[in-house]
């Protein structure tokens, strides 16, 4: 998957202009608030998501304007495609190859794209259910049966919930609550199933990545964590509990992945280099899980990654990830050295210039 061109109209703080990325790394520099990250988000977009810095559409339109308009070029499943976004009223609208999407949502699986931003070094450092989230998006990318299982576990969880509050006063409905168990473990335990097979697979990307970032004198350790080790069986002992607190107490919205790094917890052990470092491996493991599951790697965005990694870890993120197109945002024009597919992009005031790459700077 590579960006061909992308080019925009009154996009956030981007007036109008075009820009032709490299297949390899794309470093977009310049100083604070002149746009890079608005450059990256208007690229993410393409994919069906959120903004990742959960922005609503109205706000993505430039201050004062009525619309925005993104197209973009890109080259996917061996030929070259082209979708366009328009934003207007606060809403967002896709179409790719002339087709319009019923939704932004529905173009999904199109374009694909794995974002590190500031904000996901929360990944590690808070609760779980960031954690289950990551999980959960990096398998609705790539399973859509996983996608339909989840939303049948939330909304039998929510029923069953539902029911525990109202027993108390309702006792004859507790003979209705064996259905619902049998459901939700049946659906939570499909969900707990295809976690632990998807995070066997990342975590042996992600300790490998982690390694190299960290010059190999760290370990990374991620490790599933269950609320319950048989479901079934866990309903029905916690079921007097359940009914007591109104809430289900175990199931895979309860799990958590536990993160290491030299066997400690990171949350409560790890720096803040180390923490980054620990997500950074675990976006860039999806995005190589993402490669082999579509058989395509998707883009890479980088927004910010820079700032508290030393200078050996830059140099990892810099000269190690070959395989993909990468977007990379920081305030100085680092120099990938020894090779020649890298572009550089300066953005000031919201206009993108292309400065010239000297090879082995
Ligand atoms: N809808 C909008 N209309 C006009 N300007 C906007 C809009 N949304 C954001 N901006 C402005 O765009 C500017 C650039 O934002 P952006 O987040 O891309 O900066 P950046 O170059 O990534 O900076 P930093 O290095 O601080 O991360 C900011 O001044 C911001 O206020
Ligand atoms: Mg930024």
């Amino acid at each position: 998957m590579n960006v061909r061109q992308m080019s925009w109209k009154n996009f956030r703080n981007l007036d109008e202009g075009s820009f032709c990325p490299c297949g390899g790394l794309n470093i977009i520099y310049g100083k604070n608030a002149q746009g890079k990250t608005n450059l990256t988000e208007g690229i993410w977009l393409f994919t069906g998501g959120k903004s990742f810095r959960g922005a609503k559409d109205q706000e993505l339109t430039e201050t004062g304007k009525e619309s925005a308009v993104l197209k973009l070029d890109f080259f996917s499943e061996e030929r070259e495609q082209k979708a366009e976004i328009k934003i207007t009223g606060g809403k967002r609208y896709i179409n790719i190859n002339s087709v319009e999407k019923k939704s932004y949502r529905s173009a999904r699986g199109k374009f694909c794209a794995v974002v590190f931003s500031p904000e996901h070094i929360s990944l590690v450092s808070g609760g779980p259910a960031l954690r289950r989230n990551f999980i959960d998006s990096a398998l609705c990318q790539i399973k859509p049966g996983y996608a339909k299982a989840l939303s049948e576990y939330i909304k039998t969880l929510n029923q069953r919930n539902t029911l525990l509050k109202d027993i108390p006063a309702h006792a004859q409905l507790l003979d209705t609550l064996g259905i619902w168990d049998e459901k939700l473990s049946r659906c939570g335990t499909y969900i707990i199933n295809e976690r632990l097979r998807y995070l066997d697979a990342l975590k042996i990307s992600a300790e490998k990545i982690y390694s190299c970032i960290s010059g190999e004198k760290e370990k990374l350790g991620l490790k599933y964590v269950k609320s319950a080790e048989n479901l079934s069986d866990a309903l029905s002992s916690s079921r007097r509990y359940d009914i007591m607190s109104g809430f289900t107490s175990c199931g895979p919205h309860r799990d958590d992945i536990e993160i290491t790094v030299n066997s400690l917890s990171a949350k409560a052990y790890a720096s803040q280099g180390q923490k980054r470092s620990a997500a950074i491996a675990m976006k860039l493991a999806e995005a190589e899980e993402a490669g082999s599951f579509l058989g395509e790697n998707p883009v890479v965005i980088l927004d910010d990654v820079m700032s508290e990694l030393d200078s050996d870890r830059q140099g990892y993120i810099l000269n190690s990830l070959e395989q993909f197109q990468v977007f990379i945002t920081c305030c100085e024009p680092y120099i990938k050295k020894n090779s020649d597919t890298a572009k550089l992009f300066k953005v000031e005031g919201g206009t993108v210039s292309e400065k010239i790459y000297f090879k082995g700077q």
